[in-house]
């Protein structure tokens, strides 16, 4: 008797299905009312004495095994059934798409970048590392000049020749290198400088240098350029252009937009003034005409240069110019929705 019961074990161990009413069968067999485990437990009472403790702890083993075959295969079972019918529902809302966002200092670019374009200028872009001709020299800044002073220069330890440019002035010498007037181009990137990195200023930011060169190009058109731009840029045409003085610029101006002061970020990026410095501007200088094979005789232009992380600070009302290269998800993911 006791072996078939652990004949039995044996088999319902072994026992699978995937199909219901075999489960179903297969329970009755074992745990149904006329079950055969209802015949062993009605058998014990036969059983002699000095073999009951085996008998019982063999049938109850027997029940044990059948139980848990019983639970594990619907439990399968019930697991499939969920994962055909999730599969099979079409009407269930796809996984969220996680979209990207632009970095505002892209968004600020590609603003620009639309506006100027719009008015035939073309953009041009050169290397990060630069040779003394293209940022210094060429442009009216001759070794020794004092005004080399002005940018505080990263150079390569082993090569004085050679730094990280420290405007994008250096790109239009080398479109003007290669291009005769008429020229309208703009050049955005990043450019270097030796400063102490604090809320407002880092020692590497970007900038958009514009260059107009053509026969009769006057003062006025630079104005008007610049109020067309922030016009555009910023609703607000209200300039100011204080004297000012670059080497590769006579006369040279910094250009100021009017701001006003509205927020308390307003009041912190304005210094309190409600006027915004944006960055630089005049008429190139002969001598870098020349140097770059330009005619000064029949050609003139403007030039000028802004800073994209302060107008993106601006813009957007962003606090400290750090935020822009720490690369915080959390602000970054802030600009979703923007263009
Ligand atoms: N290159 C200047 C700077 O980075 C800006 C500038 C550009 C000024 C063009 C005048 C004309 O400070």
């Amino acid at each position: 008797m006791i072996d078939k019961i652990k004949e039995h074990i044996a088999e319902v161990e072994k026992f699978t299905t995937k199909a219901k009413e075999d489960i179903e069968n297969f329970r009755i067999k074992y745990l149904g009312k006329k079950g055969l485990l209802k015949e062993f437990f009605a058998e014990f009472k036969n059983v002699p004495n000095e073999q009951k403790k085996e008998f019982g702890q063999i049938v109850n083993q027997l029940q044990k095994a059948a139980q848990e075959k019983v639970n594990a295969l619907k439990e399968v079972l019930e697991n499939n059934v969920e994962e055909k019918s999730v599969y099979g529902d079409l009407t269930r809302p796809a996984e969220p798409i996680e979209i990207g966002a632009r970095h505002p200092i892209s968004l600020v670019k590609n603003q620009i970048t639309d506006i100027f374009s719009r008015i035939g200028f073309n953009v041009s872009e050169g290397p990060e590392i630069e040779d003394d001709w293209h940022n210094f020299t060429a442009l009216n800044l001759p070794e020794y000049h004092p005004a080399r002073d002005m940018q505080d220069t990263f150079f390569i330890q082993t090569n004085p020749d050679i730094l990280l440019r420290t405007h994008t002035s250096s790109v239009q010498v080398r479109y003007m290198e290669n291009n005769q007037p008429p020229i309208r181009t703009i050049s955005p990137g990043r450019v270097y400088r030796n400063e102490v990195i604090s809320a407002r200023s880092h020692c590497f930011f970007h900038q958009i240098e514009g260059l107009y060169i053509d026969k009769d190009v006057s003062f006025a058109d630079l104005k008007q350029t610049l109020q067309h731009f922030t016009k555009e840029m910023f609703g607000k045409s209200k300039i100011r252009l204080r004297p000012s003085y670059f080497p590769f610029t006579e006369p040279s101006a910094e250009i100021d937009v009017y701001w006003g002061l509205e927020t308390e970020t307003d009041h912190k990026i304005t210094k309190g003034t409600g006027w915004l410095e944006i960055g630089g501007c005049g008429m190139v200088d002969p001598n870098v005409l020349t140097n770059c094979g330009i005619d000064p005789e029949e050609y003139s232009g403007f030039a000028f240069g802004v800073g994209i992380d302060r107008i993106a600070m601006l813009l957007h009302q962003i606090g400290d110019i750090r935020l822009l290269s720490e690369n915080d998800v959390r602000f970054l993911a802030q600009f979703k929705s923007a263009l």
